[in-house]
């Protein structure tokens, strides 16, 4: 027979477990507690009846309620449980700074128009069978200047515009001629290399200057190197470089101490056919510094002038740069605007 008390104890734990179910947050699960498991909730309330029902009821009642007790407890320990885990896993992820996911969202880099003409010029020279050789950008008179025949107060020097640092005879390099030096000192022809880097030169800065530019330099020793072999060099480099077959090469005489004949190099414009701003309406373009050794600077390195000779070629690497890619101001390859490095 059903007394009302076991009525209201059948509500009580459908109305419980129900809550418990839908509890979501330690909030809610102190509510349920508060309002039946606590001191004055209902099951309290309940095991307060007890002691006042007659003996038969109580001894069927009390069990059912004891019963109910201690499931509705252990359910509520597991429910606690849950949430707290849940929690706590939330708290994570919102604080943690490793996220794996994060990776994915993120926009991919690109190398810089320096290092991908880096790599371009590396490939075609190698695959001519240059060596790729490296020099320091803090250099001495002696290499930088002496060793290259532009002793001191040669006139030459007044074109470097020389930073000179605190330590007599120190500077940063003005060119990369400074590895021929380097190459010539360690290597014995024949000798292939070639080298890129930055250079520095004190200059009013403008759309087309800065006081940091990066050059390439050339270098090829061996028995009867000839002014051909020279020119069949560059002209395969710059058609390779600027895929274009068509581009055509001249020669024009230059002055640089250290070559003789000095050669300055222009190449026909690879953006037009009858002239435009980049070669100013002249349909050529001034590219590059070159000549054959001086037999001075070879006997200066340790090279018998007699038995070899050889080219070397320099030019503007950020002026290459800048050609290729249409950039019209050198201030913004160095700049690191994220806006101008995107486009390439
Ligand atoms: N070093 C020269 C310059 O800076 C370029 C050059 C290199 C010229 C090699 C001749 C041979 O202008």
């Amino acid at each position: 027979m059903n007394t009302p008390l076991d009525e209201s104890l059948k509500i009580v734990s459908r109305d419980y477990f129900n809550a418990l179910e839908h509890a979501q947050t330690a909030e809610q699960l102190e509510e349920i507690r508060l309002k039946y498991l606590s001191r004055n909730g209902t099951i309290a309330h309940l095991m307060g009846q007890l002691k006042d029902l007659p003996p038969q009821e109580k001894s069927t009642f009390g069990p059912l309620l004891n019963n109910f007790k201690n499931k509705a407890v252990e359910a509520f320990e597991a429910k606690r449980f849950h949430i707290i885990n849940q929690e706590i896993l939330k708290k994570q992820q919102a604080h943690s700074s490793f996220d794996v996911t994060a990776y994915k969202a993120q926009p991919y880099g690109t190398l810089h128009p320096y290092t991908q003409t880096i790599e371009e010029i590396e490939n075609i020279f190698i695959s001519m069978g240059f060596e790729i050789a490296d020099g320091p950008e803090i250099e001495t008179d002696v290499i930088n200047f002496e060793a290259l025949n532009i002793p001191a107060d040669h006139p030459a020097r007044d074109m470097h515009d020389t930073f000179w640092l605190d330590v007599p005879g120190m500077l940063l390099r003005t060119h990369t001629s400074t590895v021929q030096v380097h190459s010539m000192m360690q290597k014995r022809p024949p000798l292939a290399v070639i080298a890129t880097g930055r250079c520095y030169r004190h200059e009013a800065t403008d759309a087309s200057h800065d006081i940091m530019f990066m050059q390439c330099e050339g270098l090829f020793i061996d028995k009867n190197v000839s002014i051909s072999q020279l020119l069949g060099t560059t002209t395969t480099f710059l058609q390779a470089i600027f895929k274009k077959n068509d581009i055509k090469t001249r020669f024009r005489p230059g002055f640089f101490p250290f070559v003789e004949p000095g050669i300055e190099i222009d190449m026909s414009c690879p953006f037009c056919t009858s002239g435009c701003s980049t070669c100013k309406k002249t349909r050529w373009i001034e590219i590059c510094g070159s000549g054959l050794i001086h037999p001075h600077v070879l006997r200066s390195c340790g090279i018998d002038p007699d038995h070899y000779s050889g080219f070397a070629f320099g030019f503007g690497l950020t002026r290459l740069v800048m050609l290729k890619y249409g950039i019209y101001d050198i201030r913004l390859l160095h700049s690191a605007h994220l806006d101008f490095l995107r486009q390439f």
